[in-house]
Formats: C-alpha cells, sequence, structure tokens
C-alpha cells in the first residue's frame, strides 16, 4: 500500500577520514570506510507523494530538467522497484544550505529523499536500511541519516547490504565547531564521481586503499576519547593525502585556488600561537576547519581576512535525517 504525502529534512556531512574510491561506481560502494561529521543547519527539506499523473521534480523552487531531474528520478526508480509499485511520484526538494555558499547538498539531498521517497511508497525501512537507500543516490549520503560523529562501513558484501553508516558519538554529546571559509562558488570543474575515477589512475591510489584502516582506527579511538587534537591530526592527513593522489593522477587533479592554499598556511600559523584547528577540504576549494568551541571565533576572524574568502560560516554538530507524515 502507498504511504501518505511525507517531507524529511537531513544535514549535509564533512567527512573526517575521506571517502575516495569506489569498489563498485553501480552500487556507490566505497573502497574504503569513512567517518564524518553532519553539519546543523545546512540542509535539504524533501517531500514526495505518489500516486499523481507523471513523474515531476522541483528542485529549489523550479522544475528540475537535465541530470540533477535525471539523478532524481532514477533514485525514485530505485525505491519503486523495493517498493514493488508502478504509481507516479511528485518530489520537492529544497535547500538550506545558503546559496553561494558552494558546500556540495547532494549527501543532504539523498539522505533526506532516502527517508521520504521510502516512506511516500509505503516502506517502513529502519535508519541501517535508509542508509543503504541514501548510499545509491550519492555515496556520503549514507552517513548524513545519522547526526553527530559518524562511520560509514566498507562492507564485504557484493550487493552492499553491509556498507551502511553507524553513529559514533551523537550531536550532543561533543561540542565541536566546523568553521567553513569558501574560497569560490563557482560549479565545480570535476565531479567527485570523476575525481575518484581519475584517482584511480594515481600511483598513489594503492596506499590510500592501504592505510586506510589505520586512519579510521586512529579517528575512531580519538573520536571515542574527545581527543580534538587526536581527530584533527588524522582528519588533516586523510584530506592532504586524498589530494595528493590527484596531484599524482594523470589527467592531474587539484581542486585548490590559491585562498585554499592560504587557509591552511593561515590555520597552521594559528596553531603555533596555540589555536588548535585543523583543517579539512573536499572535491572543492573550500576549507574546513575543526576547532574547539572556544577558538571558532578567533579562526572565523582570521580566514574572514585572508584574500579571496567570499564568506566564513561556523557550524555545529547537527542531527540527523528526520521525518514527518503530513496529515
Ligand atoms: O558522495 P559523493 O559522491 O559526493 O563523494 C564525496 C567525496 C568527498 O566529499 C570528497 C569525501 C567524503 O567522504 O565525503
Amino acid at each position: 500500500m502507498l504511504g501518505a504525502e511525507t517531507t524529511a529534512r537531513a544535514n549535509v556531512n564533512v567527512a573526517l577520514v575521506k571517502y575516495w574510491g569506489k569498489r563498485d561506481p553501480a552500487l556507490n560502494l566505497p573502497a574504503t570506510g569513512s567517518i564524518s561529521l553532519t553539519l546543523e543547519g545546512l540542509g535539504v527539506e524533501a517531500t514526495c507523494v505518489f500516486g499523481v499523473e507523471s513523474d515531476r521534480c522541483t528542485i529549489d523552487g523550479d522544475a528540475a530538467v537535465g541530470p540533477d531531474a535525471d539523478r532524481v528520478l532514477r533514485f525514485v526508480d530505485l525505491v519503486r522497484s523495493e517498493a514493488r509499485i508502478e504509481a507516479r511520484a511528485r518530489v520537492v526538494t529544497t535547500s538550506s544550505v545558503p546559496k553561494g555558499v558552494g558546500l556540495a547538498s547532494s549527501a543532504a539531498a539523498f539522505a533526506s529523499l532516502a527517508v521520504a521517497v521510502s516512506r511516500a511508497a509505503g516502506l517502513r525501512l529502519e535508519a541501517p536500511a535508509l542508509s543503504a537507500l541514501a548510499r545509491r543516490g550519492s555515496g556520503s549520503a549514507a552517513r548524513s541519516i545519522y547526526g553527530g560523529f559518524v562511520e560509514w562501513h566498507r562492507g564485504e558484501r557484493a550487493d552492499g547490504r553491509d556498507s551502511i553508516a553507524e553513529p559514533l558519538l551523537a550531536p550532543g554529546d561533543w561540542d565541536v565547531r566546523m568553521v567553513v571559509a569558501v574560497t569560490s562558488t563557482a560549479r565545480k570543474a570535476v565531479s567527485s564521481s570523476d575525481g575518484m575515477r581519475r584517482a584511480a589512475t594515481s600511483p598513489l591510489y594503492p596506499a590510500w586503499v592501504e592505510t586506510a584502516e589505520r586512519d579510521l582506527a586512529e579517528a575512531r579511538r580519538a573520536i571515542a576519547a574527545r581527543d580534538l587534537d587526536a581527530v584533527g591530526q588524522v582528519a588533516e592527513h586523510s584530506a592532504l593525502k586524498m589530494h595528493a593522489i590527484g596531484l599524482a593522477a594523470r589527467p592531474p587533479l587539484l581542486y585548490w585556488r590559491g585562498a585554499t592554499v592560504d587557509c591552511v598556511h593561515r590555520v597552521w600559523a594559528l596553531r603555533e600561537e596555540g589555536v588548535r584547528g585543523y583543517v579539512t577540504i573536499d572535491a572543492g576549494p573550500q576549507v574546513k576547519v575543526l576547532c574547539a568551541p572556544s577558538d571558532a571565533e578567533r579562526i572565523a576572524g582570521a580566514l574572514r581576512g585572508v584574500p579571496g574568502v567570499e564568506r566564513v560560516l561556523t557550524c555545529l554538530p547537527g542531527r540527523g535525517a528526520e521525518t514527518r507524515e503530513c496529515p
């Protein structure tokens, strides 16, 4: 039986130990596990109802067309086949990630879609199954089902059923901040999927896969101990290692701009002065800094002063995906 119209919300997450490479591109199965922090207030709300005349998708107020619409409707098809229904769907997604912040919201989008579309299709999935479903839309979306610190397991199975996320610490369990310095809001030239394909050509890629388990164990231990310096050090190492793979790939890949490099040096200079901030960078030029709440304002102020930085946001640990069924 079809479910009611359902609205769900999920937040973006930033990886501390990165996902960079797939063992199965069709199922978005990662070559390694990863660990992230979900961020409050940077989210996507998705509403879905089945039983309409034809499939329709609206993204941020506009009728979606092209690759963005295709990606959402492919995801709806996947849920339809799991629910064994044929009904057409209306899907509306609205992002609360401020426009022009240059933070990819696909993790939040597919986590909120996993919840809204599966419920509207009449499925009642628990969080692990929602995580596996969200992963099919965008790998990192598997982690946005949960709040706080989250680990996404690589899994061993070919069907991916064990490649799911699990929470390590709830958002209220450890008060940290993530300061985000936006250095460019242009759409990225190389998508994360293309970047991962290119990474596989790098002679550094086997070392990435080989050392992943060590990084994950270090991050897990540090998070359990709420040891900011230990988490920060492994996070910075994982991010720089991920970008080093790109430099050695063919063709090469470099997501950074000049301001990205200047932000890294600014954070490192602050560290010399006793400010405990650690850098991470995803498939784009923005710099994210994990730090204690007491250091966030100092770091944000310093990054605002770096030429080329357009905007700086400070985020708290965020909640996982939540649902709201309409009467
Ligand atoms: O989920 P995707 O396909 O957008 O890939 C995310 C890749 C990184 O953000 C660079 C790393 C990560 O673990 O989130």
